[in-house]
C-alpha cells in the first residue's frame, strides 16, 4: 500500500474534474474580503495539485505560497503553477509541523487557507487541535484564516458506499468508498494503474461535528469569528454538510 496521494496525484485532476473550483475561489475570496479588504499575503495549506491557487492568486494578485504534505501533488502544482505563470510558490509541509521558518519567513501571513477535506485526513482532534495552533503561528497578530471541514450529517445524508472509475492518458484507477458510522471514519480505496504498474492506496478521513472543531479552535488560541453554512454567509447548524470557519489570530 503507497502513503495517499504517492500515485494518485498523476490523476488527481480527472477524479476531480467535477468539482467547481471557480466557485470555490469566488467564495473564498469573498469570504476574506468581507473580514479583512487589508489581506495581501496567503498561505494555503493542503492545496493539492494547486488548482484553487492558481484561481485566487490573481483575485487579489496576493503574495501567494502554497504547500501540500504529499510531494507528488507538489510536483504537479508547480507544473500547473508555472503553465499560468503566476507568481506562487509551491513547498512541501505538513498541517502539524508547518513554521514560518520552514517556509523561509520572517513575518506571518496575512491570511491562512485549509479547505477542501484537507482537515478531514487529520483522524484525531488533537492532531487537528496541533494543526491548529500551527496556523495561529502562522498568521500575522490580527490573521484571519479560513478553515473548512467535513462533517458527519454530510457522510450521513449521502451515499455510504461509493463507487467510481476512470482512466487519464496511461493511468486509470477504480476507487471504492465507505463511511463506517461505528468508527466514524471514510476509507477510500484507489487501485491505480500507471505506466503498466498496479498501485494501491487508501485515504481514511474523518468527518467532525462542528462543536469538536469549535472546542479545537479553543484550545488552539484561535478566535472564531463566524463559521459559515458551507458556501454561504448563513451560519452553521447541527446538520451543516460542511463548516467554513473565519477565524482570527488576536493576540500580538
Ligand atoms: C482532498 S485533497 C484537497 C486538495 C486541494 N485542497 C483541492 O481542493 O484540490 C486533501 C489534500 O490534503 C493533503 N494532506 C492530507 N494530510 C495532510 C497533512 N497532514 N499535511 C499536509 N497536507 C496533507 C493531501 O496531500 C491532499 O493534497
Amino acid at each position: 500500500m503507497n502513503d495517499p496521494y504517492k500515485v494518485l496525484a498523476e490523476v488527481y485532476d480527472a477524479v476531480m474534474d467535477h468539482v467547481d473550483y471557480d466557485r470555490w475561489a469566488r467564495y473564498l475570496n469573498a469570504c476574506l474580503r468581507a473580514h479583512d479588504e487589508s489581506v495581501s499575503s496567503i498561505l494555503e495549506l493542503g492545496a493539492g495539485t494547486g488548482s484553487l491557487a492558481v484561481r485566487l492568486q490573481p483575485m487579489g494578485n496576493y503574495r501567494y505560497v502554497m504547500t501540500d504534505g504529499a510531494p507528488a501533488m507538489v510536483r504537479q502544482a508547480r507544473q500547473k503553477v508555472d503553465e499560468a505563470s503566476l507568481p506562487i510558490r509551491c513547498d512541501v509541509a505538513r498541517f502539524t509541523t508547518v513554521t514560518l521558518q520552514g517556509l523561509g519567513r520572517r513575518d506571518g501571513f496575512d491570511a491562512i487557507i485549509l479547505v477542501y477535506d484537507g482537515l478531514n485526513y487529520l483522524t484525531k482532534i488533537d492532531e487537528v487541535r496541533l494543526c491548529l495552533e500551527r496556523i495561529r503561528r502562522c498568521l500575522r497578530p490580527g490573521g484571519l484564516a479560513v478553515v473548512d471541514h467535513a462533517t458527519p450529517a454530510n457522510s450521513e445524508d449521502h451515499d455510504r458506499e461509493f463507487f467510481d472509475r476512470g482512466t487519464v492518458g496511461g493511468t486509470s484507477y477504480v476507487r471504492a468508498s465507505r463511511y463506517d458510522a461505528s468508527t466514524g471514519l471514510h476509507r477510500s480505496t484507489f487501485d491505480i494503474v500507471h505506466d503498466g504498474q498496479h498501485y494501491q492506496e487508501e485515504h481514511v478521513q474523518r468527518p467532525y461535528a462542528p462543536a469538536a472543531i469549535e472546542a479545537a479552535i479553543e484550545a488552539s488560541g484561535l478566535y472564531v469569528s463566524a463559521a459559515y453554512d458551507g458556501f454561504t454567509f448563513d451560519p452553521a447548524h447541527e446538520r451543516s454538510h460542511r463548516v467554513h470557519w473565519l477565524l482570527e489570530r488576536r493576540e500580538p
